[in-house]
């Protein structure tokens, strides 16, 4: 094992919160996917994390979350640090404090694995440099999308930003279903680089079934082969469709992969839906919208009842007063919270407040 330096640092990492279009869902090993998935990263969705180690015979963390113990969260953590514990050394001989922090609200009903989970473990990746004997400065990404997925899957993808590809793809050598890769500017048509998502937050309530319980589903699925070729096929598209600036035809993957994902779920043993009827009657006012109105708008959805509502940059003030009047009415509390492709992950100073 290489060796490292027994002494106190701190690193400090803001990372973004992301949506899948191609829906990562069944995994298998440590974290493995069992289909390739594509995202973006979220630009205002972002948890800080602020991660200080000290010297200790007896390794070990404290979590607080919005500056309160938060015992809830300690097995997750417990867990992620053990699957991590062979890649990071100093862990042997340290105790963390782990500081963390989201913009969005907590138990809005968006996922925060994703964002805490990328920003822990680039905070974990600086101080595997700073504890390291060797003169490397540079961070290294393929490390912290590795530890992030360890945390939780589709945290691989929130440390870069703008659009990522996880999992192995035969359409690309370098792929892996270790880690995910940044898509290159070129390979994302402008319109799809600025790309706007409206969050409706239809019920805010905690989830009756986790992802981590829905992907074991997918274990004895019978639809199980079907889907791997379908995310397969799915993904060879949207890489056509992101470079060619095809509208029409990334609404179509993009509901038709949020829809698979709710069916998978609603045909699994046992079964369940996280639909809620104002999730449908949404995703009804939407598909009317663009076909009788020619509204450039679709959606996608996570495993919630929560719909993303996607559209470009330059309709922005249209969209905008449409969805006020006939998608608002249908949020919990008239909560919308406005996103969009953002640029990734940044460091914090050690002495910036993480609620900065
Ligand atoms: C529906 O990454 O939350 O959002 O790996 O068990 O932590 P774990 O699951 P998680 O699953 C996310 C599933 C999804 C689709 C996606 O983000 O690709």
């Amino acid at each position: 094992m290489t060796k490292h330096k027994q002494i106190s640092a701190t690193a400090s990492w803001e990372s973004p919160s992301n949506l899948a279009i191609v829906k990562y869902w069944g995994k298998h090993g440590l974290q493995e996917p069992l289909n390739p998935s594509i995202s973006f990263s979220l630009a205002a969705a972002v948890t800080r994390t602020r991660v200080s180690t000290r010297p200790s015979d007896q390794p070990g963390f404290s979590f607080r979350l919005n500056g309160a113990e938060k015992a809830g969260f300690n097995e997750k953590i417990a867990t992620f640090l053990e699957r991590v514990h062979s890649h990071l050394p100093f862990l042997q001989h340290h105790f963390l404090q782990i500081d963390s922090c989201n913009t969005f609200p907590h138990s809005s009903g968006i996922a925060s694995s994703a964002s805490s989970m990328s920003a822990l473990a680039l905070c974990l990746t600086q101080l595997h440099l700073l504890h390291s004997d060797k003169e490397e400065t540079a961070m290294d990404s393929v490390l912290a999308s590795t530890l992030a997925r360890m945390g939780s899957g589709s945290a691989a993808r929130s440390v870069y930003g703008g659009w990522t590809l996880w999992g192995r793809y035969p359409g690309k050598k370098e792929s892996s279903d270790m880690y995910a890769l940044p898509l290159e500017e070129a390979e994302i048509d402008p319109d799809f680089r600025s790309l706007h998502n409206s969050i409706l937050l239809i019920d805010p309530g905690q989830k009756a079934v986790s992802s981590t319980a829905g992907h074991a589903l997918m274990n004895h699925h019978p639809y199980r082969e079907a889907r791997v070729e379908q995310a397969q096929k799915n993904t060879e598209r949207l890489l056509a469709i992101l470079k060619a600036g095809e509208w029409d035809d990334f609404f179509e993957l993009a509901e038709n992969e949020a829809l698979s994902l709710h069916g998978l779920m609603m045909s699994s043993t046992p079964s369940y839906t996280l639909l809620h009827p104002n999730s449908l009657e949404a995703i009804h006012r939407i598909r009317r919208a663009r076909r009788e109105h020619g509204l450039p708008i679709g959606f996608s959805m996570d495993a919630g009842p929560n719909i993303h509502l996607l559209y470009p940059a330059h309709e922005n003030k249209k969209i905008r007063t449409w969805m006020q009047e006939e998608l608002q009415p249908l949020c919990a509390d008239k909560a919308i919270l406005h996103d969009q492709v953002g640029t990734g992950p940044r460091a914090l100073t050690s002495n910036q407040a993480l609620d900065e």
